[in-house]
């Protein structure tokens, strides 16, 4: 029988014992959210110890709230406690686990997913009842998490990192080319390449406008004439020969229509061109993700995200799990007959698809 070896070893009390101990772990990640968006871990290492009154000041916060954040944090162990000064201390070989810097390591951007989450129990009563999905502005700060998030992943591991996973890409942008990435969301990437490589010319496509619109003033402000971004539906991408490298970051499974937007991709290259899918890692099954190291956190996104954004769109709602098999099938069909699949140390998250036709 299959399921006896999966659930006839767990024992009812050392169950309920982990269910408690998520339940605890949900709350206090749920407050790691707050003090990273707060600004409380990038103070706390810089002034540890320090107590509740000097890190409220500090922050310009009340200290009221920020003293029972601080015991949340304590009791979560996330932070230490001494009674007898009553203050408090991030220990400084945690501090990149928490705090912003120009590295991958900070896990409160992550952190920020689960109060996303939450937020939107009341919509996903309803989708589940319904079947119908949801749009970006159903979401209060989607954008910015994910810009959050794909800096960390993307912008800070570009140059050194994710350039190089396509041989030859970083001379060819100094030289000059024709370069997309589509559903650019923030559009951060962009900026940090057209900046890099003023020759090549940067285009970026996005649904939602308010996710690049600060991209754009920002790129306005610095004088750059290389980077153009657009609002645009991409189920009707449709461009034939007009770029030398096409990037999406995690920007497929959810669209409107994965498949079309694929094909397009592949016709809107130029002879030589190379198309760079970062995805989601993980398998298409689910019985191959039982191990998966972030597996509820990104089926949660899913069910409360990606699938609902799709649907919400008339998509197929493939979910951020759609896999490894499904998107290689996907990209086959689209008309890439060279496909390769790469993962990077810095992103447990994501594979990385260098596709050609
Ligand atoms: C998960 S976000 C990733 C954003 C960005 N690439 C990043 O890594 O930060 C997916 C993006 O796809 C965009 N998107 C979804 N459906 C779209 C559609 N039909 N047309 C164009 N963009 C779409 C969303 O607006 C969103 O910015």
């Amino acid at each position: 029988m299959p399921f006896d070896t999966h659930t006839a070893q767990r024992d009812p009390a050392a169950f309920a014992d982990r269910l408690g101990e998520q339940i605890n772990g949900a709350a206090v990640v749920t407050m790691i959210s707050l003090g990273h968006r707060l600004g409380l871990f990038d103070r706390l290492a810089i002034t540890s110890p320090c107590t509740s009154q000097s890190l409220a000041e500090a922050c310009d916060l009340n200290e009221r709230y920020v003293s029972e954040w601080l015991a949340v944090m304590v009791t979560g162990d996330v932070l230490d406690y001494d009674a007898s000064s009553a203050t408090y201390r991030l220990d400084p070989g945690h501090a990149a686990c928490l705090t912003r810097s120009a590295s991958p390591d900070n896990l409160a951007v992550v952190a920020q997913y689960i109060p996303l989450i939450a937020g939107m129990e009341e919509r996903l009563l309803q989708c589940f009842r319904t079947g119908t999905g949801l749009a970006y502005p159903d979401y209060p700060c989607f954008h910015q998490v994910m810009a959050d998030d794909s800096y960390q992943t993307v912008v800070t591991a570009l140059f050194d990192h994710i350039l190089p996973l396509i041989p030859g890409l970083t001379d060819r942008l100094n030289e000059g080319i024709d370069v997309l990435d589509a559903g650019c969301g923030a559009g951060k990437a962009l900026l940090a390449l057209a900046q890099a490589f003023p020759r090549s010319r940067f285009v970026g496509y996005d649904l939602c406008l308010e996710a690049f619109e600060p991209t754009r003033a920002r790129a306005e402000e610095l004088g750059l004439d290389n980077l153009h971004f657009e609002q645009r539906d991409l189920r009707a991408f449709d461009e034939p020969g007009r770029y030398d490298w096409i990037a999406s970051f995690d920007a497929i499974h959810d669209q409107a229509a994965p498949d079309a937007l694929l094909a397009g991709i592949a016709r809107a290259l130029k002879p030589g061109g190379v198309y760079l899918m970062q995805d989601i890692a993980g398998s298409s099954y689910l019985e191959n993700n039982l191990v998966h190291p972030l597996g509820p956190l990104l089926y949660s996104i899913s069910c409360a995200h990606c699938t609902p954004i799709s649907i919400g769109q008339g998509g197929p709602g493939l979910g951020t799990m759609w896999g490894e098999e499904t998107a290689r099938h996907y990209l086959h069909q689209a008309g890439f007959d060279d496909i390769q699949v790469q993962r990077l140390d810095h992103d447990p998250f994501n594979v990385y698809f260098v596709a050609r036709r």
